[in-house]
């Protein structure tokens, strides 16, 4: 099975409610029905407070774009104060929620433990994860890079069938091409990717590893995107400040078909 690409807009902590509005109408405005539809899988990964009002933007226009969450906790109610749990996105109508972003990783320590909990609460609920790994610049520089990303791969699906597994995608972000403007290579990517699906096949299966989804994170741009799509193994992006505005995310989505 051909794998769909994907190209999910993570927003971090950006926009209002009433920048989200303007926003989603602005991407929403560009959607091309007739040669998007089926050929692209396009996510807005918003704050919690934007989820709600995104949603309503593309349902009234009645364009296939999703909305995601960027985080979630894995107990679906309780005691947790300043947590969102899965059922309170899945009632939004949210397809998935990101897991284990670096920089939740990174200011929020959130470990391989909770990133396995909260995919695992995501899959019992039947919505997806968009599994975030990815090394550092200190992690790249001693030559270790495969073995670090594909042991958080497997810390991320500890537990899971080849069915739940499949109910993923991977996003490969280093996490010194995050918001610096410094781009891995598209082999430099692709090995890594390379590397996710063999992982993946040796956890689940080999046709669950063809099929995954698996994307590239860290500055991906207008100007690199077509070197990084072009590579066997990326099937997308997970993209923060190019997805900010409409004009140039929709070059990233038409770089996608
Ligand atoms: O989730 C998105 C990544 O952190 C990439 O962010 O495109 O701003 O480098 P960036």
């Amino acid at each position: 099975m051909a794998r769909i690409p994907m190209m999910a807009g993570n927003w971090k902590m950006n926009n209002t409610i009433s920048e989200a509005v303007v926003l989603t109408q602005e991407i929403s405005n560009q959607y091309e029905k007739k040669e998007w539809e089926d050929a692209v899988e396009i996510v807005l990964c918003t704050p919690f407070t934007d989820l709600k009002p995104a949603k309503t933007v593309l349902d009234f226009d009645k364009v296939k774009i999703k909305v995601a969450a960027q985080n979630v906790y894995w107990e679906p109610s309780g005691a947790f104060t300043g947590e969102i749990s899965v059922p309170m996105i899945k009632e939004i109508g949210c397809a998935y929620s990101i897991v284990g972003h670096s920089e939740r990783r990174e200011l929020f320590g959130e470990t391989d433990e909770a990133v396995n909990k909260k995919v695992k609460a995501l899959i019992a609920e039947d919505l997806g994860a968009i599994v975030c790994v990815g090394e550092s610049l200190a992690v790249r520089e001693e030559g270790t890079t495969l073995e670090f990303v594909c042991a958080q791969v497997r810390a991320a699906f500890a537990g899971l069938d080849a069915d739940e597994v499949a109910a993923c995608v991977v996003a490969y972000e280093p996490i010194w091409a995050i918001g610096t403007g410094r781009t891995a290579t598209p082999e430099q990517a692709d090995e890594v990717c390379a590397a996710i699906r063999r992982t993946v096949a040796e956890i689940a299966d080999a046709e669950t590893a063809e099929d995954m989804r698996v994307l590239y994170g860290g500055s991906m741009n207008p100007g690199n995107v077509e070197g990084l799509m072009a590579m066997e193994n990326i099937d997308g992006g997970l993209v923060g400040g190019a997805s900010l505005k409409a004009e140039t995310f929709v070059q990233l989505i038409k770089a996608c078909l």
